[in-house]
């Protein structure tokens, strides 16, 4: 079947819907209904939403829910999570409650620099490239003056510029290497605009100066090892008893030997950094962020040291038990869809209109607080006892079970382990 289009864009929202329907479907009508179902009935508000993305045909729901109890710094916050995976936000709220009785999470912001490069080739003398470099540095900063402008009103702008030599890694090639400060936005905008104002300076002055220089691109870095958080929680050992730890000494023992195994082995790292993004998408989502952006710079991050490995640390010293990580955060509370979708404007409001920097530290202890309810449940009863209780009510939900039925299935499987399986054959003989 062929089933490519020319003009898809000019069609309109129906016409693409119908393309979509008849195309695909046995049942286009059926489709049409589903797609227009998950319309917003309030067609200014469906309207804001079709005009994020283009080809907008309907809109995806991801639940959002909320963890409260969030001890953090000595406040207390109810963070906002938007995730489909059931049982993220139980085991955050978990979390919360279980160290807001022992000191609540303590978060630092360790650094705020964001990054950007302009590449380029260079045939000829790197001396006098650097020398160039360094006569037209100021010129980098003069003709950016109306970007920055702004920016620089709220303490924020280019941090620095550098020409770095990378022919290390390919023929002549050379970067400017330039570190921004953006304060509460994310930046993306502002610092590629600094860069290709840099790309266009660098051309120009090349050329008076009969330099052979060739700009290939300029574009900010989502690698942000000196944008960085750090999430910690800490009591003394005998604290951490409750009602699957009675005996804290072993648990603290067995879970920081659980994060020594993710520190050293990469098949268990991933597994355990993804437990920490369950926390911090979940926030960044609800808060309007760009979580391909945090994601592929945490993951670089988690390689710094030639391998993958674990984002967050535990030791017990003098007989305190000590959880923590640290992690590259590019966030921003102000432009972009925070103040464009009404639910990310909740959110944040929520949030007591965080600063960046307030946010950094409020996603980081949602990560640290999902790994430890993870690394709970892993050391202690399993993480299957928390998951199967959520699945169970995503079985009854597909089977449509009503009220009688979903009371009857909890109590079964109050005594009885869930499998899918079981599940069904449950319902399948009470329906008999
Ligand atoms: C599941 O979404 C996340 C976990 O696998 C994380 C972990 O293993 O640490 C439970």
């Amino acid at each position: 079947m062929n089933n490519a289009v020319a003009g898809f864009s000019k069609l309109s929202k129906n016409e693409k819907i119908n393309w979509i329907a008849q195309e695909f479907f046995s049942n286009p009508e059926e489709v049409q209904n589903i797609i227009r179902n998950y319309w917003n009935s309030d067609e200014k508000l469906q309207q804001l939403h079709d005009e994020f993305i283009e080809n907008t045909i309907t809109n995806l729901y991801i639940p959002l829910g909320v963890a409260p109890n969030f001890l953090i710094n000595g406040n207390y916050k109810t963070i906002p999570m938007a995730i489909e995976e059931s049982s993220v936000v139980a085991a955050a709220s978990k979390s919360a409650k279980y160290w807001a009785t022992r000191g609540g999470f303590k978060a630092t912001v360790l650094d705020t620099e964001k990054i950007g490069q302009v590449h380029f080739t260079f045939k000829g003398d790197a001396e006098k490239l650097i020398a160039f470099f360094n006569e037209i540095k100021p010129k980098f900063f003069s003709e950016t003056q109306s970007i920055t402008k702004n920016m620089q009103q709220r303490g924020g702008g280019i941090r620095d510029i550098q020409l770095k030599d990378k022919r290390n890694l390919l023929e002549n090639y050379f970067q400017l290497h330039a570190t921004f400060e953006t304060k509460d936005s994310m930046g993306a905008n502002f610092i590629n605009s600094c860069l290709e104002q840099f790309a266009f300076t660098l051309k120009e002055e090349a050329l008076k100066s009969g330099f052979e220089i060739q700009v290939i691109m300029s574009i900010l870095s989502n690698y942000v090892p000196n944008c960085i958080v750090r999430a910690e929680v800490s009591c003394p050992v005998e604290d951490l008893t409750e009602k699957h730890i009675s005996n804290p000494e072993d648990f603290a023992q067995r879970f920081v030997q659980a994060v020594q195994i993710a520190e050293a082995e990469p098949f268990r790292a991933v597994t355990h950094n993804k437990g920490i993004m369950n926390g911090v998408d979940a926030v960044i989502l609800a808060t309007g962020n760009d979580f391909r952006a945090v994601e592929a710079g945490l993951h670089a991050y988690a390689s710094r040291n030639g391998q993958y490995s674990s984002l967050s640390h535990a030791k017990i010293e003098n007989g305190i038990f000590t959880f923590w990580l640290e992690i590259p955060l590019a966030l921003g509370t102000v432009g972009g869809l925070t103040s464009l979708h009404p639910l990310v404007k909740l959110c944040l409001e929520m949030l007591e209109k965080p600063s960046a920097e307030e946010l950094m530290q409020i996603v980081a202890v949602a990560g640290l607080a999902q790994n430890f309810a993870a690394l709970r449940s892993l050391t202690t009863t399993g993480i299957q006892e928390g998951h199967m209780k959520m699945h169970l009510n995503n079985i009854m939900n597909q089977f449509e079970a009503n009220e009688e039925e979903r009371h009857l299935i909890k109590t079964h499987f109050k005594k009885t382990a869930v499998s899918h399986s079981a599940v069904v054959e449950f319902i399948e003989n009470l329906r008999k």
